[in-house]
């Protein structure tokens, strides 16, 4: 993990525009800011993905017969209830999977779950479903969820490699659970990431913290500012940290000087914005065939179902 982050920031660093990528927010400290920022008033895709969940879990349940579920990026554990239930419910589940790079994270919330479902077997993962895709374990009529519009963070390039890599490991009776964060009117979705009580922005500034301690860095968040930006050509948000004057950086485990000039931003994250035309188009391109699309009911977050074609 120490290797990844050396590498990821050294090559992000190096480029222009400087970059580091959106995996590395999440320490202790992050994913409690996550978890508040799911809380938002104006951070609706949490919301709306469960209430979709809740609303169709039966039909998950029916459509996959889920034997196994395996959940990529396993969040913190209320999402997951809603589909344990449906698909307890319908009579098929055996075992659930969870995998998440964090490992810490991922064996208390594992552990709360074995708790309160004595009757599954709990297989937990600690891997980077990006780099271990071919690594994770096989399992009876795995239903695999990818939700939070995680897929979001990647660019075209990186989702094709990715969803061509989960086609990879799929059998013909596994299915494809993922959450997508619909395109809609800019303003709700630069409110989304630039809320009223700073939150998101709190959430990334502690990047530079995560860099502070991992690298031995000496970013000071208090020259840095919060920026989200709507790319209207990309249908993205990118989230930025602009330096707030002419500033050098030091980062001592990677022997590098880095300047910042004022008002130059660093890209911390894309969270793309997806139509269902080009989802259908990208998992068929991943020989992944669009079974279901659900959305709710203000049309703002999209949950499908696929299979191989
Ligand atoms: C967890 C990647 C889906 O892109 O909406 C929330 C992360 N960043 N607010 C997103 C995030 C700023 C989130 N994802």
């Amino acid at each position: 993990m120490e290797q990844a982050l050396r590498s990821d920031v050294a090559r992000g660093l190096s480029r222009m525009p400087k970059e580091v990528p959106p995996k590395w927010f999440y320490d202790e400290r992050g994913s409690e800011l996550f978890e508040e920022i799911t809380r938002l008033d104006e951070y609706y895709p949490t919301r709306r993905e469960r209430a979709i969940l809740a609303e169709h879990g039966e039909d998950i349940a029916r459509f996959s017969g889920a034997v196994t579920l395996m959940e990529l990026g396993a969040g913190s554990g209320d999402k997951t209830r809603i589909l344990l239930d449906a698909l307890i419910d319908v009579g098929t589940l055996r075992a659930y999977v969870p995998v998440d790079v964090s490992r810490g994270f991922l064996l208390d919330s594992a552990a709360k779950i074995a708790a309160d479902y004595p009757e599954l077997r709990i297989h937990a993962v600690a891997a980077d479903h990006d780099r271990h895709l071919a690594l994770l374990p096989d399992g009876e009529r795995r239903l695999i969820a990818f939700l939070g519009s995680t897929i979001g963070n990647m660019t075209p390039e990186e989702r094709g490699r990715f969803l061509g890599g989960l086609r990879g490991i799929m059998d013909p009776d596994d299915s494809l659970l993922l959450g997508a964060d619909l395109v809609k009117d800019r303003s709700r979705l630069v409110r989304a990431y630039d809320d009223a009580r700073g939150v998101t922005a709190a959430f990334n500034l502690n990047l530079l913290s995560v860099l502070n301690r991992g690298l031995g860095a000496d970013f000071d968040p208090g020259k840095f500012r919060h920026v989200a930006v709507w790319d209207d050509v990309h249908e993205r948000i990118e989230m930025r940290l602009r330096s707030a004057c002419d500033q050098t950086v030091v980062v001592r485990d990677l022997g590098l000087k880095i300047p910042f000039a004022a008002g130059e931003e660093m890209r911390t994250e894309i969270s793309s914005k997806f139509r269902r035309p080009a989802v259908e188009q990208e998992l068929a391109a991943a020989g992944l065939e669009l079974a279901r699309w659900w959305v709710d009911s203000d049309g703002d977050y999209a949950v499908c179902l696929a299979r191989v074609a």
